[in-house]
């Protein structure tokens, strides 16, 4: 019998994927000192365009260069376009695209959630202060509130990065909403204190997402897929609610979106790593089948959101065997299945999926190392080494991408 991971989807756009598999969205930590490709990265993308993948989503390209997400990450915008890179992005997308898999490339603006170290200024839909930014696991210098003009250009720049993708031949973009990045401070009622048409009722926080998205569909030709990544609830207290999500759902069935990737958590809750923050536990089974749920708290959410959506869904955070993949397709909670931090430890996974060769995966390194020290991170005493794991656990991954771009130099 084959496996439901092989069966074929085909996007709204006409976009083709080979299989369920989605290597999802990953910072790489690859970009070199100006932000652009390095040859590592498209090493990197070699080896994952042969896992069998049926489609890769890149890390986030920041669409700005005063912004950069993390130290080496890549910046997609005129300067980096225009500085001879063009060729580099193409070899970064046909290594990706060279064994059959289609390539998104995730388009992001970290908002605060930046280092100090590479912005003493960033942007917020508000200004906070230190004591705001307590419990966000990135070290980041108080933001300052973004003008209404800020706010105006973000759409131009996500759309121009779009076009950018789209002339590099990338098969789509996805916009980056979810996991505490800017659109979805904008999204939060936490976050986001703003009067103007930017702030206040959710169509109006919503206003952001639904301006960019509008714009890249706007900048690019048919048959190139635009996907928006959401957490449905952040996990904080007065963050971003389910009913909220489903709302916007709703708004979104009226736009031309490819793919919903459906996550869970923030900045101060990283529950889209299955790690608990401070806050409101992300409850496992709340909405799902608990069974099926365990282990991935997205899933939790997936039926709820995939009953409202009219787009394919994309689920990841916590897959760790071929039953609850196979079980998330066929009990219709996802169309699509991510991997993330198994594909730094198996990066041929998938192809082992679709020969149904591996039953369990990720090994006890991910696994054993979060359960044993979530218990004691979630308590409040222990506030400082839970942040200081969680940076090592994210540290310790990127190393790990860092060695397969680098192993078959
Ligand atoms: C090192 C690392 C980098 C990540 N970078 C991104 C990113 O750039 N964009 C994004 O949307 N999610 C990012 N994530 C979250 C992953 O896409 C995914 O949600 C998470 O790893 C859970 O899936 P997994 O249990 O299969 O690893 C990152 C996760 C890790 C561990």
């Amino acid at each position: 019998m084959t496996t439901p991971l092989a069966q074929v989807l085909t996007f709204p756009c006409g976009l083709v994927l080979a299989n369920r598999i989605v290597k999802t969205a990953l910072q790489e930590g690859l970009g070199t000192e100006e932000f652009g490709v390095s040859s590592e990265l498209v090493q990197l993308y070699d080896l994952w365009g042969a896992s069998g993948a049926g489609l890769l989503i890149t890390g986030g390209v920041s669409v700005d260069r005063r912004y950069p997400g993390s130290p080496a990450c890549v910046v997609l915008d005129d300067v980096g376009f225009a500085r001879g890179q063009r060729e580099r992005f193409e070899q970064w997308n046909e290594a990706g695209q060279r064994h059959g898999g289609r390539v998104l490339m995730q388009l992001n603006h970290p908002g605060r959630a930046i280092p100090r170290s590479l912005c003493r200024r960033p942007v917020a839909p508000s200004a906070l202060r230190a004591r705001d930014l307590k419990d966000d696991i990135v070290r980041s210098a108080p933001p300052r509130a973004m003008t209404d003009e800020e706010v105006q250009a973000l759409p131009d720049q996500f759309a121009k990065a779009a076009r950018f993708a789209q002339q590099a031949g990338f098969d789509g973009v996805q916009i980056q909403a979810g996991h505490g990045q800017l659109i979805s401070q904008f999204l939060s009622p936490r976050w986001n204190k703003r009067s103007d048409r930017w702030g206040g009722t959710l169509e109006n926080r919503s206003r952001l997402l639904l301006e960019v998205l509008r714009a890249c569909c706007a900048s690019v030709s048919p048959g190139f897929a635009i996907s928006v990544r959401l957490s449905a609830i952040d996990g904080e207290p007065d963050g971003i609610c389910l009913d909220d999500t489903l709302q916007l759902v709703d708004w979104l069935n009226a736009e031309a979106v490819d793919l919903l990737d459906v996550s869970v958590g923030g900045l101060a809750q990283p529950a889209m790593l299955g790690l608990q923050g401070r806050h409101l536990p992300i409850h496992e089974g709340r909405l799902g089948q608990p069974g099926l749920s365990r282990g991935v708290p997205a899933l939790a959410y997936a039926r709820a959101v995939n009953s409202r959506s009219r787009m394919p869904i994309l689920v990841s955070g916590g897959f760790r065997s071929a039953a609850v993949l196979e079980g998330a397709i066929t009990d219709q909670y996802t169309d699509l299945v991510g991997l993330g931090r198994s594909m730094c430890l198996e990066p041929d996974l998938p192809m082992k999926l679709l020969r149904q060769q591996d039953a369990q995966f990720g090994s006890g390194e991910v696994i054993h190392s979060t359960s044993f020290w979530q218990g004691i991170v979630r308590q409040p005493c222990f506030f400082s080494i839970r942040k200081a794991f969680i940076r090592s656990h994210m540290s310790n991954y990127q190393s790990k991408l860092q060695k397969l771009g680098t192993a078959f130099r």
